[in-house]
């Protein structure tokens, strides 16, 4: 079993190319919608809401847990890592070194929540991948919340993300980066901002063969998805044809609400 987890919706992403990877391991996707979002919330409450999600998928069983959810990664990972070092642990983290390794103008952005945007983690990467380049950080306030409410066409974060991609692109950014896993759903409204002028970097696929690697047993499973929520189940079940995760939704055996 696999237990995939973020704040809400944008873990979704990952699962989606977890699915694809792993088509016959059985998932727990795991929505914390009702502490969402984590992008405005404290390193030490995001850490709590780690370690007690974490706990409550080892005890379902979870050989894997793949923290679906960049903030989280940054805030938590390594505590994660030391409560549980018998399940094998999967994080998100910003794309920056395959954004830096493949900039042509050495000059890339990274569009994150203010608490990844703030964090030290972020601050580490860029020193360990991209000392070379130069890095704009972008925090992108809201921007999550309204893909929780599935509002994917929002003229108001059409008209916020034009505002604050085009000087990025005046600028001669080359790679911009999707440091949160729910911006993926919004690389429709980014696009055509972006043009040709830049590439969007995401790092779902990379996480997916990650798991691949330490993933001991595919063929196991029956390739079903459990959905779990802290909040309303019926709307996660809803999120998913919302999303355009039709291929996911056909493999949905169950949709409950947890006290985690
Ligand atoms: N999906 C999350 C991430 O990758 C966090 C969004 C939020 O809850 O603020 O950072």
């Amino acid at each position: 079993m696999i237990g995939v987890f973020d704040s809400g919706l944008g873990g979704l992403s990952v699962l989606n190319a977890l699915v694809a990877a792993l088509p016959n391991a059985d998932y727990i996707y795991f929505a914390d919608t009702a502490n969402s979002p984590y992008g405005s919330k404290t390193e030490a409450f995001i850490q709590g809401r780690v370690l007690a999600i974490g706990d409550y998928l080892a005890g379902e069983g979870c050989s894997m847990i793949v923290v679906a959810c960049n903030t989280a990664t940054v805030a938590a990972i390594q505590a994660l890592r030391t409560r549980h070092p018998d399940i094998a642990i999967v994080g998100v983290e910003p794309g920056i070194k395959p954004a830096a390794l493949s900039s042509v103008s050495r000059k890339i952005a990274v569009l994150a929540t203010e608490a990844t945007a703030k964090s030290d983690r972020l601050a580490h990467l860029i020193t360990a991948h991209a000392q070379a380049v130069s890095v704009d950080i972008v925090a992108c306030p809201g921007w999550a919340t309204l893909v929780e409410q599935c509002q994917l066409n929002d003229n108001n974060l059409a008209k916020d993300a034009a505002e604050r991609l085009l000087p990025l692109l005046e600028s001669g950014v080359d790679r911009i980066v999707l440091g949160c896993t729910h911006y993926s759903f919004l690389a429709h409204l980014l696009q055509p901002v972006i043009g040709t002028r830049a590439t969007l970097v995401d790092v779902s696929e990379a996480i997916a063969r990650q798991a691949v690697r330490l993933h001991q047993q595919n063929g196991r499973g029956g390739g079903s998805i459990q959905l779990l929520t802290t909040d309303q189940p019926q709307r996660l079940a809803d999120a998913l044809s919302l999303l355009g995760l039709h291929t996911l939704a056909t493999r949905v055996h169950s949709v409950d609400r947890v006290a985690v």
